[in-house]
């Protein structure tokens, strides 16, 4: 058994479903629906008796302390957040109260449980906390990628508050010993990405002859990973890595903005063509660009592939491909999660 938080988000949504097309272990599952968690992105496990779902918080201590008493996990994975930069700038103390307090009360639960274990179990026993490139802070075009012995900067709230978190559990490990893994994570994209995020945002926005917004000179560059791959990079670091030590997960996939932007609109011109067969590319407009907004990410992922022998399987090319695909055979779920507080959103920050 192992637990799982966050698991309705994009990112844990998609690892619940691949855990358990692959492996025989359940899952619980803990998350807060929030507006960026939704049940329908584990529709197919309807039904599944390995998938165990409670709604909760992990701010709430005494929940958290009587999930892992009565299902005794070997692993707990902690995507819960907030997640979305923009978001944080508008208001951070979400960020604050879930990504550092909860990764607390988290760490705290857990430190309690583990110490009710057997000398074999708290051996065995894991701690992955899902983390972000981000808290690296921003490169020179000329840098090199970030490897994980980069200081943290951290430029915005979100980054910041997960760097917090990321201290938080360096610490737990340090000093009481938990045994901890912590991931850093490039730019995800896919199916089920909410979209607030740009590759779907754009996508959507296309479709409905939106303009499609990109901030100051869109040559802002991120490293872009498939979510799938990023799952199978949690399975292997789960099982194999060394710990207390942190792992970079990247795709080798350095695109600017503009450049994500434009693919996207060469494959809805193919696959979704607009009905005056012009490019979508003409809805592109520059818009004020995010305050402090890091110019540059990139990831150096080649320890996990030294250590581990893990390396994405999808390019950029396939992948997005792929995710245009799937947002458009999806507008169900897309028209669901397109709620009364996502219309609000989009008031707020595009106007
Ligand atoms: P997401 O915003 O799509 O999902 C977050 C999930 O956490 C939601 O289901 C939400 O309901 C849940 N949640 C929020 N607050 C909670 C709380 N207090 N208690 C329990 N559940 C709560 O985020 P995501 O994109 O899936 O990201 C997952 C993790 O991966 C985050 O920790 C994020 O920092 C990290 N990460 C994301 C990316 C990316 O590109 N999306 C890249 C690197 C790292
Ligand atoms: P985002 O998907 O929000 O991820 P992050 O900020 O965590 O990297 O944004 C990816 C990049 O796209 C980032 O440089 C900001 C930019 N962006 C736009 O240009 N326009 C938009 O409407 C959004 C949401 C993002």
């Amino acid at each position: 058994m192992i637990l799982v938080t966050g698991g309705a988000g994009f990112i844990g949504s998609n690892f619940v479903v691949d855990w358990l097309d692959c492996r025989d272990e359940p899952v619980v599952n803990l998350d807060k629906l929030t507006y960026a968690g939704n049940l329908q992105a584990l529709a197919t496990l309807s039904g599944n008796e390995k998938h165990i779902f409670v709604k909760g918080d992990i701010c709430d201590g005494s929940l958290v302390s009587h999930l892992l008493d009565k299902y005794r996990p070997r692993a707990v994975i902690n995507f819960a957040a907030e997640s979305h930069v923009d978001r944080s700038i508008h208001g951070p103390g979400d960020f604050i109260q879930t990504n550092v307090v909860g990764t607390f009360h988290l760490l705290e639960s857990m430190r309690a449980y583990w110490n009710t274990l057997t000398d074999v179990e708290r051996g065995a026993f894991r701690f992955l906390h899902i983390s972000t490139d981000e808290v690296y802070g921003s490169l020179a075009p000329d840098e090199a990628p970030f490897t994980e012995s980069n200081r943290y900067e951290p430029n915005s709230p979100y980054s910041a508050s997960k760097a917090a978190s990321d201290h938080l559990v360096r610490a737990w490990h340090h000093t009481y010993g938990l045994p901890v893994l912590t991931t850093n994570c490039s730019n995800n994209y896919g199916p089920y990405h909410f979209p607030e995020k740009l590759i779907p945002l754009i996508i959507l926005n296309a479709l409905a002859g939106k303009p499609l917004p990109v901030y100051g000179d869109g040559m802002q560059v991120r490293d872009w990973l498939y979510v799938k791959d990023h799952c199978s990079a949690i399975r292997c670091v789960l099982e194999s890595g060394r710990v207390g030590e942190t792992y970079n997960i990247g795709g080798w996939n350095e695109k600017t903005n503009i450049e994500v932007v434009r693919t996207l609109c060469r494959i809805l011109d193919e696959l979704a063509p607009r009905t005056d067969t012009s490019s979508y590319i003409q809805q592109i407009q520059f818009i004020a660009d995010r305050p402090g907004h890091d110019r540059r990410y990139a990831i150096d992922a080649g320890k996990l592939e030294r250590e581990l022998g893990w390396k994405p399987k999808e390019t950029f090319e396939s992948g997005i491909y792929k995710t245009v695909k799937w947002y458009l055979t999806n507008q169900e779920w897309v028209n669901n999660v397109i709620s009364g507080t996502y219309r609000e959103w989009v008031k707020t920050q595009y106007g």
